[in-house]
């Protein structure tokens, strides 16, 4: 076994335990690891400045993340620790819809652990470490966005026994993955499937094609989304706190009033839409 293949396995190999942790392993990294870290996190540090909010970005600083190195998750945890009582537990990839959402309602965000490859900087299916901590971590150092992500985990348990997951995904792929937020400065991202997207961060903002209507609870949880390109749609927050607030009240009534309405299309914009920027076919 070659050096690269030892730390391959480590951070990608399968738990034993029962929550689906393992340990990130941080000394197992090899230079070519930290290296392409490096290289994302730089290009995303330019493109970022002036286009995520600013809570994503004293995320970054607070939590002593950089270009140098993969973080190790000791040293996050004890900034995280004491600013919201989150912690990162290392996962070695997609875990079960129960145990992400166990996770969360205790405030601990399952993180990969394992960086993608050279020839997958621009583009890769599953989350790695740096979609997962610096896309996701961020933003876990703000109180609100904080208290979300462990309603969200509760909700989802919830939602596990309602039968109603598929709505609530819709919810956090339309904000805590690809959300935006207006500020006084203008429109800015948060989402972490963005921060994390080279390509989708000037995209989202800057691109004449995709959809940007304003927050809509319900109507978020009735549009289908795509996994395998830029989105055709964003829906974006005036703040965290109208975040927080309408997704407070109990859901059940939700979920009930849902099945009877149709799902709509990821390009479709309804009636009673708060239309920011209707995307043109280009
Ligand atoms: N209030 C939601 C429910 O009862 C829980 C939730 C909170 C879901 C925040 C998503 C986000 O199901
Ligand atoms: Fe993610």
């Amino acid at each position: 076994m070659t050096p690269d293949e030892s730390a391959e396995t480590r951070h990608r190999g399968r738990s034993s335990r029962a929550d689906f942790t393992i340990d990130q392993d941080w000394s197992a990294y090899n230079a070519e690891e930290h290296a392409i870290w490096r290289t994302l996190f730089r290009r995303q540090e330019t493109l970022l400045r002036g286009r995520a909010c600013d809570e994503f970005l004293a995320g970054v600083a607070a939590l002593g993340v950089a270009a140098d190195a993969i973080p190790d998750f000791r040293m996050l945890n004890s900034v995280l620790e004491r600013r919201t009582r989150w912690s990162i537990v290392a996962v070695p990839g997609l875990v079960p819809d129960a145990i992400f959402f166990e996770h969360l309602a205790n405030r601990r965000f399952p993180s990969t652990c394992f960086i993608r490859r050279r020839d997958q900087l621009d583009y890769l299916q599953e989350p790695d470490v740096f979609h997962d901590l610096f896309g996701h971590v961020p933003m876990l150092t703000n109180p609100v966005f904080a208290d979300y992500m462990q309603a969200y985990g509760e909700g989802g348990l919830k939602a596990l026994r309602l039968g109603a997951l598929e709505r609530l995904a819709r919810l956090y792929w339309y904000t805590v993955e690809f959300g935006l937020i207006e500020t006084t400065a203008g429109m800015r991202i948060y989402g972490s499937g963005i921060v994390s997207s080279k390509g989708e961060s000037v995209y989202c903002l800057e691109d004449p094609r995709p959809n940007r209507l304003g927050f809509d609870l319900l109507r978020i949880m009735r549009t289908r989304y795509r996994i395998d390109d830029f989105q055709e749609t964003y829906f974006v927050i005036r703040g965290f706190e109208e975040l927080f607030e309408a997704t407070r009240p109990d859901f059940t009534p939700y979920y009930r009033a849902l099945q009877r309405l149709r799902d709509l299309q990821p390009s479709q914009i309804e009636a009673g839409d708060r239309v920011l920027h209707r995307g043109s076919p280009g």
